[in-house]
């Protein structure tokens, strides 16, 4: 295909893209942005480099020491640009109501004529990269594929960790493949001449995060930073994703997937929702404490599912990701080993602290090497030291600061991770972080309590995503952020698949509810978490086998104290109760909150989850 030619501007085409949507949507897309020039990525690993060098240059990126962490860079970003922005992100449906109230919505006309001049012009001075990437195996029937046009050269190198990035996209596309557009600027033209007055351009005061479901197209403005920018994690794989699963049948969910394997070799597949920042990527890592001696966690995903009904009546998921996009802080040997070992080479880091031997360092290190550093840079470029975190409070990394690194650097990898056909889930797991109310664990006595318990969950915020602490905000089945269409319909499709499961004739997931996070009245936490939580897991295999009795509470079936094995763990059935116990006074007041939620998605609100909760109160009443 020859390269057209736009306003002077060689389109570069490589000869083989030869997908004429995909040229015409570039050329289209180029003479809008104005880049100086284009560069369709091919994902090898000289493009990779030459991209890391060319960031190491613009000063972006600082290579750290090759000796301590191989092939590994550090990133700072601009303080205004650390995390994503909920109230910047848009479900721009035809209609308001089907993006529902917990969705900021702008009706696509009227997004578009905002939009259109701030990408006039907006890649001016710079690099427009096109970056194909798979969302799922390359080629498999259940991947989506995606082609961002970005001028960061930090998204570019990310998206190769995070996805199926490169040349074998453009042949899976052939020439009439289709594909999401996802159109991305930091929102930074440089001045005919001028040449970055900063190492993370971004647009201090301008963002946009902007989904049109009907049209499957993503339009992000303004930011570089991780969810806002690498579009194909929450905005394809998550917004996007939904709307297409509820039309197609299937689900698009924020949920880790793991396969835990028992001493016997029998093998089992769980998928846990969490919200932001509650653990999900430990969790997807588990290593079970000693005493589970022969039992193995391994990991397909840590952070979204695509679950699809098969024929034989399973739910089956795959991780549409490659990579991990993890927060650093908390992260040490005793939360979680094997992403430790995931992280020894080959990362890409985010707004974490650099040592003066020019490696990296953030706050829940010292776990593993018994100190704090006498003297850091922190993520901000200052010099850092304990007397100045005293005095000051700084923290040496953004609390929300990341680590990017390819799956396969994971050492407890499913070795069906990247299996076209998924693996048959047995379980969903829903949690949130709740110092009271909410007990350890619970199961779901039916799909509609289950459904219930995922769509009244809570979490207390936390510094890595809102500003706030401790505040409890409802986020049903963790995708407040990430639903890409009215939750109340959302809720629907979770009911409905009952019935399409049941239709097939196998047994449904069983579906638990739990909460790592319960604190005593020193505010400690009394649970220990990590690899601790195996006890809770193999619990519910248990259930799932039959081979444990459980006990009715008012929200579910509860273990009872010698149900769990201690063996190893020196947890009393008093410590058990405190993370157990069913406070009636707080459960009214937690029903009363439910009833809020329910308020606010009055519209449209399946009648199933009014009469499970007026169940629920009935059995608190009892
Ligand atoms: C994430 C998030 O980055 O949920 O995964 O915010
Ligand atoms: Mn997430």
């Amino acid at each position: 295909m020859n390269s057209p030619v736009m306003q002077g501007l060689d389109l570069n085409t490589p000869p083989y893209v030869k997908n004429a949507r995909l040229i015409a949507w570039v050329a289209d897309m180029a003479a809008l942005c104005q880049p100086a020039r284009i560069h369709w990525c091919d994902g090898s690993e000289a493009e990779y480099d030459a991209f890391c060098q060319q960031l190491v240059d613009a000063g972006t990126f600082r290579k750290l020491n090759e000796a301590k962490r191989p092939n590994s860079y550090l990133a700072c970003s601009d303080p205004s640009d650390v995390a994503r922005v909920e109230d910047r992100t848009f479900i721009c449906s035809e209609k308001q109501e089907d993006a529902g109230p917990t969705n900021n919505w702008v009706a696509p006309a009227d997004m578009r004529a905002t939009l259109r001049p701030l990408f006039e012009g907006c890649m001016r001075g710079r690099t427009m990269y096109v970056v194909p990437f798979s969302m799922g195996p390359l080629g498999s029937h259940i991947a989506h594929i995606g082609v961002e046009l970005t001028d960061s050269a930090y998204v570019a190198v990310n998206q190769r960790l995070m996805t199926r990035m490169g040349k074998a996209v453009y042949d899976v596309l052939g020439t009439d493949g289709t594909f999401v557009p996802c159109m991305h600027t930091v929102g930074a033209p440089l001045a005919e001449g001028e040449t970055d007055q900063t190492s993370w351009p971004c647009n201090p005061t301008t963002k946009y995060i902007v989904h049109y479901p009907e049209t499957q197209e993503i339009w992000s403005y303004g930011s570089g930073y991780g969810g806002n920018a690498l579009l194909g994690k929450k905005c394809l794989a998550l917004r996007i994703a939904s709307t297409m699963g509820r039309t197609q049948g299937w689900l698009a969910e924020h949920m880790l997937i793991l396969g835990v394997t028992n001493p016997q070799g029998r093998k089992y597949h769980v998928a846990a929702a969490f919200p932001s920042a509650c653990g999900k990527t430990n969790f997807s890592m588990l290593v079970p404490p000693a005493a589970f001696d022969g039992w193995k966690v391994t990991t397909i995903g840590d952070d979204i599912a695509w679950i699809k009904p098969h024929d034989d009546g399973r739910l089956y998921a795959i991780n549409p990701e490659a990579g991990y996009f993890g927060v650093a802080p908390g992260t040490n040997t005793l939360s979680n080993p094997n992403c430790m070992a995931s992280l020894d080479r080959d990362v890409i880091f985010t707004n974490v602290a650099l040592t003066d031997d020019g490696d990296v360092w953030w706050e829940g290190m010292e776990q593993d090497t018994g100190k704090v550093p006498a003297h850091l840079i922190d993520w901000q470029g200052k010099d850092w030291t304990p007397e100045i975190a005293r005095q000051t409070g700084a923290k040496a990394a953004h609390p929300n600061a990341r680590f990017t690194v390819a799956a396969t650097n994971n050492p407890a990898l499913d070795s069906a991770w990247d299996d076209p056909a998924g693996v048959p889930i047995d379980a969903f797991i829903f949690g949130g972080r709740r110092s009271t109310t909410v007990p350890l664990v619970t199961e779901a006595r039916t799909w509609k309590e289950g459904v219930y318990m995922a769509a009244t969950m809570g979490s207390e915020t936390t510094a890595a995503a809102f500003g706030a602490q401790g505040v409890v905000r409802r986020d049903p089945f963790a995708m407040l952020p990430f639903c890409g269409y009215n939750m109340s319909d959302y809720f629907q499709h979770w009911l409905d698949m009952e019935q399409t499961l049941l239709s097939k004739g196998a047994a449904l997931p069983k579906i638990f509810c739990v909460n790592w996070f319960r604190k005593n009245e020193a505010g400690k936490f009394v649970w220990p978490g990590f690899g601790e939580n195996m006890r809770v897991l193999k619990w519910m295999i248990d259930r799932i086998e039959g081979q444990t009795p459980g006990q009715e509470t008012m929200f579910g079936v509860a273990p009872d104290y010698s149900e769990i094995n201690w063996s190893g763990l020196g947890f009393t059935p008093e410590q058990f109760e405190t993370v157990t116990h069913i406070d009636r006074s707080a459960w009214l007041e937690e029903f009363k909150l439910h009833d809020a939620l329910f308020e606010q998605l009055a519209h449209r609100l399946p009648a199933a989850l009014l009469t499970t909760r007026a169940d629920l109160e009935k059995r608190l009443a009892a």
